[in-house]
Parts: structure tokens; C-alpha cells; sequence
């Protein structure tokens, strides 16, 4: 894939097409982490239900910290998945304790965190703090299967040659012109799996990177490559 051509198609799209969603746009890295980390294994909809009272009761890291344990998992309540909640509660604890509640700005030290694994951690770094890091989920993994034409690549050297792929197409620039690169260019990637290339019939004559793909217009469906958790 060429990269430059690859992302300036993706940006242009995804700046006029991209749903408008309450955790885009925003400049607080702990909404983020709290977006992040509701989005794993649920959908937008039912997220959006929740984020904003979410975070009207629990605004800030030390808010959540000083919580206790059967109000976070009230207030969780409908989103499912309750270890998250907790181990979300856990790390605003450790952050406020050991950090002064100021949370991680690298995807290295937020990946030491409770219930933050590579995916959340390359995804905040990435959104709030502009990290050129490239954030893989299964979304990002079938795009990138589909555009080189691996899409049987359903094993372990599959999600290897994945995560090398989405790393060569991660701007390096921490802000461009427009802004959060890197941040806006993994959330595209994953806007294009969510809303484009969809698991069973792609909608590959709306896709801006159609020219580019290898597979376009073969409605298949890639296996997953083996999932590492989050
Ligand atoms: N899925 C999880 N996080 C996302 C984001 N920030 N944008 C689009 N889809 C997502």
C-alpha cells in the first residue's frame, strides 16, 4: 500500500463523511480512556447511552477514584462486561495515588495499567495525545486483510503481518495542518470498518480507498486472526 496516497484518500473522506460521536473532538484524555474502554466489545449506540452519564457522575479521574466499587458497577449498569468497570476503577485509584490523578501520556506507560492493554493503550495515546502509534482492532484487522488481499490469513503470522501494515501507514508527524494526525487517522481506519467494510456485505462502491484494494467488490469475509486481549 502506498501510504501518502493511501491516508490523504482516507482523511478526505473521513473529515466529511465521519459520524459525529460525543468522544470525537474532544481534548480530555481521561474521556477518552473512559470512551475506549466502554467501546471494547459494545456497540456505539449503546455506548452513547451511557458515556455522557457516565461521565456527568463520575467528570474526572479522581471523581472515579473516590467512588466506590458498587457505584461505578451502577452506574456501568446496561454496558455489560462489568470486569471493565472495575479494573477502570482500579487505575483511576492507582493514577490518583501514585500519579497525582494525572494519567499516562505514552502508549508504553498507560499499557502498565490496569485493564489497559495494547489496543486502549495505543488508542488513547494516539486520540489524546497525538502519539503516532497504530491502534488494531478487529475493525482495522479486516480492512487491512482486505486491502492486501490476505484475508486468510487467520493465524498468529497474520495478526503480525496486520499490525506491521497498520504501523507503515500511521502518520509520523505528531500534528499536521489539520491537526491530531495520528489520532485522526487510526479513528478513520476504524470509522471505515465500522461503517464501510463491513463484516459481511462491504459497501466497497462508497469506499474512498477502493482504487487501492485488492479484494474490492469480492463481498468475502475474512476469518479473524487470532485476537490478544486488550
Ligand atoms: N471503535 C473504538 N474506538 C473507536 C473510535 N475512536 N472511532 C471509531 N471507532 C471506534
Amino acid at each position: 500500500l502506498e501510504a501518502v496516497g493511501f491516508r490523504r484518500k482516507l482523511m478526505n473522506w473521513y473529515r466529511s463523511h465521519a459520524r459525529e460521536l460525543p468522544w470525537r473532538g474532544i481534548s480530555d484524555p481521561y474521556r477518552t480512556w473512559v470512551s475506549e474502554v466502554m467501546l471494547q466489545q459494545t456497540r456505539v449506540a449503546a455506548v452513547i447511552e451511557h458515556y455522557e452519564n457516565f461521565l456527568r457522575r463520575f467528570p474526572t479521574i479522581v471523581a472515579l477514584a473516590l467512588a466506590s466499587e458498587a457505584e461505578v458497577l451502577a452506574v456501568w449498569s446496561g454496558l455489560g462486561y462489568y470486569r471493565r468497570a472495575r479494573m477502570l476503577h482500579k487505575a483511576a485509584q492507582f493514577i490518583v495515588r501514585e500519579r497525582g490523578g494525572v494519567l499516562p501520556g505514552t502508549a508504553a506507560e498507560l499499557r502498565t495499567l490496569p485493564g489497559i492493554g495494547e489496543y486502549t493503550s495505543a488508542a488513547i495515546a494516539s486520540i489524546a495525545f497525538g502519539e503516532s502509534i497504530a491502534v488494531v482492532d478487529g475493525n482495522v484487522e479486516r480492512v487491512l486483510l482486505r486491502l492486501t488481499g490476505r484475508a486468510e490469513m487467520a493465524t498468529a503470522a497474520g495478526r503480525a503481518f496486520v499490525q506491521t501494515q497498520a504501523a507503515a501507514l500511521v502518520p509520523r508527524k505528531k500534528v499536521d495542518e489539520r491537526g491530531n494526525a495520528a489520532g485522526d487517522h487510526n479513528q478513520a481506519m476504524m470509522e471505515l470498518g465500522a461503517t464501510i467494510c463491513l463484516p459481511r456485505a462491504p459497501l466497497c462502491l462508497h469506499c474512498p480507498v477502493y482504487s487501492m484494494c485488492r479484494t474490492r467488490g469480492e463481498h468475502v469475509t475474512p476469518p479473524r486472526a487470532v485476537q490478544k486481549s486488550r
